[in-house]
């Protein structure tokens, strides 16, 4: 009963604390974006080379972070956790590592506007399947961000849509997960390198969710994690 009363205000208040913490980084992205532009005018510009390096290792941590945030939320219902890791750190833990892969994500895209390899605009990054590379692959990765997006934030809307609607929901992160999969061997340059770490990544995944259907007995308490 006690988590019912608290679990209200800490939801809103972490939707408060992602929403301020969402402006002022996107204020700071504007504002470095507007001082590169005027440094570039006086013909000070950064290195190309330096840049593309950025946005490749900038997806790689994107991608490694959205895979441990996917597998630690498929090990939070599980027996395994529920008995050594209090709830609240769990839960605390699966939302800091989903929302900094949407951060770096948002970093990882915002990079493309100081490539000169590439000619991206700010519409080219919010809108799928319209910018001037691989414009299919990249759709996909920016449809898998704003899927992730909708998953991490349907958590705070669990009063006004319901715990099984959450859920419902929730499961688009299998989703968000395959199409960022399929963008990154699709858009990357080194798949030589990266491969083998989508391969070993999804099959990992895919057993996690497979021992996770397998341990679930049909009624079995649950613990829901709401605050
Ligand atoms: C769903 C989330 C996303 C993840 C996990 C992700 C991850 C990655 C990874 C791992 C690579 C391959 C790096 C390489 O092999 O060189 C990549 C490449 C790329 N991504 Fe993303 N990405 C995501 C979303 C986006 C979005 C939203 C955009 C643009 C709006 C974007 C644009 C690109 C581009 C242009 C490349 C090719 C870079 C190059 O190799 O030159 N990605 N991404």
């Amino acid at each position: 009963m006690a988590m019912q009363t608290t679990a209200v205000p800490r939801r809103t208040a972490g939707f408060r604390k992602i929403v301020i913490n969402g402006a002022i980084a996107s204020a700071l992205l504007a504002a470095f974006y507007a001082a590169s532009m005027l440094l570039e005018r006086q013909g000070l510009e950064l290195d190309n080379e330096s840049v593309w390096y950025a946005i490749r290792a900038s997806g790689a941590v994107a991608y490694l972070l959205l895979a441990a945030s996917t597998a630690w939320g498929i090990l939070l219902s599980g027996k395994l956790v529920k008995r050594r890791v209090p709830a609240a750190l769990a839960l605390e833990l699966h939302t800091i590592l989903s929302w900094t892969a949407i951060g770096m994500i948002v970093y990882h895209a915002y990079l493309l506007l100081f490539s000169r390899f590439f000619d991206y605009t700010v519409v080219d990054l919010l809108v799928p399947f319209v910018g001037p590379y691989e414009p299919l692959a990249v759709g996909l990765g920016i449809v898998g961000l704003y899927l992730m997006i909708l998953t991490s934030a349907s958590f705070y809307l669990i009063d006004r849509i319901g715990y099984r609607s959450f859920r419902l929901v929730h499961n688009l992160t299998y989703i968000a997960y395959v199409l960022a999969t399929v963008h990154s061997v699709l858009a990357g340059s080194d798949g030589l390198l990266f491969n083998p770490v989508y391969v070993a990544v999804s099959a990992g995944l895919f057993l996690l969710t497979l021992a996770r259907i397998l341990a679930r007995r049909p009624h079995a308490p649950r613990r829901i994690y709401t605050s």
